[in-house]
């Protein structure tokens, strides 16, 4: 009996983190993924959002995204509940105090511009290949993202790498083998092998407290994109995930809780 309680002391003191000199008895991250749901679902981020969208260059996604979401509001009112990579970035960057993001999948900047409005200051590594008429839209490329977030206000550090994630993204890492980020986001390469690399590959980048999301779990066409979540991130005994899928593509994140 004494064994065993010597054995439980020996785990929890085994289980302590130390910060500033002084022991601290739980996991650092003040706040999991459900902290962050619970400000996600909000009226407030569906309009913060669609102001944020009026303020960038319309395209037809866009425009359809923003009258999908004055439906739903209209409809719903404060019932609503609606999510996704926008929605979710407005929220985890303001509320995780972010100041270091990387992005795989910029396009035209709309989901840079959500963390952008709400961390104008932050630093930010934007990967794309910025493919041709991506989706059936033009994607112009690096010069007219940076020319966008400039217009929304952004005053902090803006590099983008273009070509393959495959190769640009541990090339970067490789030249900067300390460098993590705060929040992350994988919307890029949407091909089974080419997802699943991504995420792989930046997960170790993201710091304590800190998130990474991932869009369009729930898209018709892209089905083994959750599992590849599930397998890479939500399986994962450090880090804590919530997955929207009701409507829409669906998104998911997940914060690194140690
Ligand atoms: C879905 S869009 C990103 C949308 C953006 N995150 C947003 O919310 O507006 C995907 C982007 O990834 C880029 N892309 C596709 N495959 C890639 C690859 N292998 N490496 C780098 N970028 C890639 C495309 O050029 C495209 O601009």
């Amino acid at each position: 009996m004494l064994q065993i309680a010597e054995w439980c002391a020996d785990r929890v003191r085994a289980s302590t983190y130390v910060h500033d000199g002084k022991t601290q008895w739980y996991a650092p991250s003040l706040a999991g993924a459900s902290t962050l749901a619970a400000a996600l679902y909000k009226p407030e981020v569906y309009a913060g959002v669609l102001d944020v969208l009026a303020r960038l260059d319309e395209d037809d996604y866009s425009a359809y995204l923003k009258g999908f979401m004055r439906r739903g509001m209209a409809r719903f009112g404060e019932s609503w509940r609606y999510a996704d990579i926008c929605t979710v970035l407005y929220v985890l960057a303001d509320l995780l105090g972010v100041e270091s993001y990387l992005e795989i999948g910029v396009r035209r900047g709309r989901s840079l511009a959500m963390v952008l409005d709400r961390r104008p200051s932050a630093d930010v590594v934007g990967f794309d290949l910025w493919l041709r008429d991506y989706a059936g839209m033009e994607n112009p490329g690096p010069e007219y993202v940076a020319a966008q977030m400039a217009q929304l206000g952004h005053r902090g550090g803006l590099r983008f790498v273009t070509g393959d994630s495959t190769t640009t993204v541990p090339a970067h890492f490789a030249a900067h083998p300390d460098a993590t980020y705060d929040l992350i986001t994988v919307d890029g390469d949407h091909g089974p092998e080419g997802a699943l690399r991504d995420l792989a590959t930046v997960l170790p980048r993201l710091r304590i407290g800190g998130a990474i999301v991932f869009d369009d779990i729930a898209h018709p066409e892209l089905g083994y994109l959750r599992g590849i979540w599930q397998r890479v991130v939500q399986s994962q005994p450090n880090m804590s995930c919530h997955v929207f899928d009701e409507t829409g593509y669906g998104v998911a994140f997940a914060i690194r809780m140690r």
